[in-house]
């Protein structure tokens, strides 16, 4: 399903602009530059389709991509970024916030943590949102490339402990790079179960 061609079918900046495509979605969440949209081309391979930058703020409002008529990716605006306009800021924040705990044909949420910083208080808060309104997510560690093995290893365990009694939590953590490639493969397999057959 991922070799299917990635095409951008609507952006929402407000809940009422959000279409309904009538396919599973998988969200990408996280922290501003994380790599959410990096991601998303590199599971693709579809480089250029979606717009990333190396300053965080990038991704300003909820994108859609689907693939042929399986599966659609969202990518979402990421949170924690201290230079955007106050008032934008919020405004996309709650979008993000309301997408993930209300969207019917969500399927399941990758939440990606950098793995040099490990999990902040405000994935902590979208965790606790997302258990309570029953979303299922997955971690996703990013940026592989950047750490040793034992760290990485490390990482993993941490966070895997931190989460085990939530319900929502699907296992297992993977660890992925958008520039090696690293746990691409991995990543894919354990999402291709949620497309269209
Ligand atoms: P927002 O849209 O601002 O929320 O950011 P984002 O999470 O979509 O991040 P984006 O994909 O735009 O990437 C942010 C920066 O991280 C870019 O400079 C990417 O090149 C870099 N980046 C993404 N993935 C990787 C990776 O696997 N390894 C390394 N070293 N850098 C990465
Ligand atoms: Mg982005």
């Amino acid at each position: 399903v991922f070799k299917r061609k990635l095409t951008f079918v609507a952006a929402a900046k407000v809940s009422r602009s959000l279409p309904s495509l009538g396919l599973p979605e998988i969200a990408f969440a996280g922290r501003s530059n994380v790599g959410k949209s990096s991601l998303i081309n590199a599971l693709t391979r579809q480089w250029g389709v979606v717009r990333t930058s190396d300053k965080p703020g990038m991704t300003q409002s909820v994108n859609f991509f689907t693939l042929g008529t399986r599966l659609c990716l969202v990518d979402l605006p990421g949170y924690g970024f201290a230079y955007a306009k106050e008032a934008a800021k919020e405004a996309w924040e709650d979008l993000v916030m309301e997408y993930v705990t209300s969207r019917n044909n969500l399927k399941r949420v990758c939440l990606l943590i950098d793995s040099k910083w490990g999990l902040k208080p405000r994935d902590e808060e979208l965790i606790h949102l997302m258990e309570n309104a029953q979303t299922k997510f997955q971690i996703v560690l990013t940026k592989t490339d950047i750490l040793p093995p034992l760290d990485l290893a490390r990482r993993a365990t941490q966070i895997q402990e931190a989460l085990k009694h939530h319900r929502n939590f699907v296992l297992p953590v993977v660890m992925v790079s958008s520039q090696t490639g690293g746990g691409l493969p991995h990543l894919r397999k354990t999402l291709v179960n949620l497309a269209v057959p």
